[in-house]
């Protein structure tokens, strides 16, 4: 016989048919002549309930079956006597694939910490919360390429190993082939990279825009979507080494087009999420919740998971200069209270998490997009405007600050070139860059999307570690 999956089984609730399905038990009840058997397969949040006769399967074959052990179940589908769930499966017969020993499994029915379950994260798919973090970041994904898909754009690999520092923040990791005990040494005795697999000094990618925008000049749409790696020392609840980026770049864009593509796609996103990952959604909304009840009240977030989502969609995101922003943050309570751990003392200053979320939570109370900033705590492709500010876009998020980070590029060969110099970024290196400035150069904007970020913000996890399979942190590459 053919195994069927839960997720189908519960879709169409057939009674009365015979069928055989496979699973991870989550939990095993039994009284003097009948056991209940949870049974999750991964395919659903929900599980479902097997019904063994213990005289017709035996008690030692039973006795076997606990928490996460691995089993098929032949059985007959029948209307559910109990509460919470339509359907339930008779079994005629049960084989065990695995067992798992009730001394040393680790989960166990019931709550367990996130920080317990990020230490046996080769596990925790195995609970609710992470079966239903990994098919709503499924459908995420599905849904990227389905919106790029839909609106005439090509997906463009990026190379991972590149040569480029393309956001010029120095948060490189290298890649080599050479013995780093004992490296080949040049004249001056530097390590020489000549040497090296790739004849030169190379590292992970840390984002593909470069790339993108090469292909923007001759495609008009594209995309990409891969991982990328920072090598930034942050401890935070929202930074990744390794995290998956997502840059559209489209030829004759302005900063204005560029902002209403990325509104435009951030609410798909989250519409795909409503209608696509209901139950699951339904899940992490409650999960949120009463994760929030152990907060006190002035952390607790206003809104719930799904009812943030809405919120959303419904409303136009803000959009202010990075000057207005400054102004504001200038004049808040807590600025003049002194209650931000980074005073705004002047403009130019590099705006912070606290700053950002202070004006998306407190200030205009919806997702804000802060254009023009200073050009010089932005990277060197950004198109300058007349002042001393560049043609940004940052979006922030409420809980989460900013979510997308782009801008229209410098298209104008002297400027970009000049640009570079002040920032002594070597021309020669990025002589193909500087190309599609002399051959038929055009104004194109583009930005990039942290996926996880995005992730964080349609399941309600409040740490980035837990959006992604296995994350990549400072001191952290387990499994
Ligand atoms: O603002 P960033 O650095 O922009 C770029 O890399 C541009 N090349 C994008 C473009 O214009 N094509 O990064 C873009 C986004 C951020 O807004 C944030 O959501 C995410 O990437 N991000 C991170 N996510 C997780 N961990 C980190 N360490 C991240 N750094 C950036
Ligand atoms: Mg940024």
């Amino acid at each position: 016989m053919k195994r069927i999956e839960i997720k189908k089984i519960l879709a169409k609730e057939p009674v009365g048919e015979k069928v055989l399905v496979k699973g991870w038990v989550r939990n095993r009840r039994a009284s003097k002549n009948v056991a209940f058997i949870t049974l999750n397969d991964g395919s659903v949040l929900s599980n479902l309930q097997i019904v063994a006769d213990v005289e017709k399967i035996g008690h030692e074959l039973l006795s076997r079956i606990s928490t996460g052990a691995a089993i098929g179940v032949e059985g007959i589908l029948q209307e559910s006597q109990g509460a919470g769930q339509k359907v339930e499966l008779v079994a005629d017969d049960i084989t065990i694939y695995g067992e798992a020993d009730p001394e040393k499994y680790p989960l166990q029915p019931k709550k367990h910490s996130l920080e317990f379950l990020r230490e046996i994260a080769h596990l925790r798919f195995r609970t609710n919360t992470f079966s239903a973090v990994n098919r709503v970041r499924h459908n995420m994904i599905f849904a990227i390429h389905q919106y790029f898909h839909d609106h005439g754009f090509y997906n463009i690999h990026s190379p991972i190993i590149t040569a480029s520092d393309a956001e010029g923040a120095g948060e490189t990791f290298h890649v080599t082939s050479l013995d780093i005990g004992n490296p080949p040494k040049d004249e001056n005795g530097k390590v020489d990279y000549k040497q090296d697999f790739f004849g030169r000094q190379t590292n992970l990618t840390v984002s593909g825009q470069l790339e993108a925008e090469l292909a923007a000049l001759a495609l008009s749409k594209v995309y990409t979507f891969g991982p990328t790696f920072r090598a930034e020392n942050s401890n935070t609840k929202r930074h990744l080494a390794e995290f998956w980026m997502i840059e559209p770049e489209v030829a004759f864009n302005d900063l204005d087009d560029n902002m209403d593509l990325a509104e435009d796609f951030l609410k798909y996103l989250i519409r795909f999420a409503l209608d696509n990952c209901a139950e699951d959604l339904a899940f992490l909304d409650k999960r949120m919740a009463d994760e929030e009840k152990s907060l006190p009240q002035n952390q607790r977030s206003e809104m719930g998971l799904i009812e943030k989502m809405k919120f959303v969609l419904k409303n136009e995101f803000e959009r202010v200069t990075y000057t207005k922003a400054i102004e504001i943050l200038k004049n808040s309570k807590p600025n003049k209270k002194k209650k931000f751990d980074y005073i705004i003392e002047e403009w130019g200053a590099d705006l912070q998490s606290e700053h950002e979320r202070y004006l998306v939570e407190k200030h205009f109370k919806k997702p804000v997009i802060l254009t023009d900033y200073p050009k010089d705590i932005k990277a060197f492709y950004m198109k300058q405007n007349e002042d001393d500010t560049v043609r940004a876009m940052d979006i922030l998020f409420p809980q989460i600050g900013e979510i997308v980070g782009g801008s229209q590029r410098e298209e104008e060969y002297d400027k970009l070139a000049r640009r570079m110099d002040e920032l002594n970024i070597p021309q020669e290196e990025m002589w193909w860059f500087m190309d599609t400035r002399k051959y038929g150069s055009v104004p194109h904007s583009g930005f990039g999307l942290g996926f996880e970020r995005m992730m964080l913000f349609v399941t309600g996890m409040s740490n980035i570690r837990d959006v992604i399979p296995f994350p990549r942190t400072p001191q952290n590459a387990e499994f």
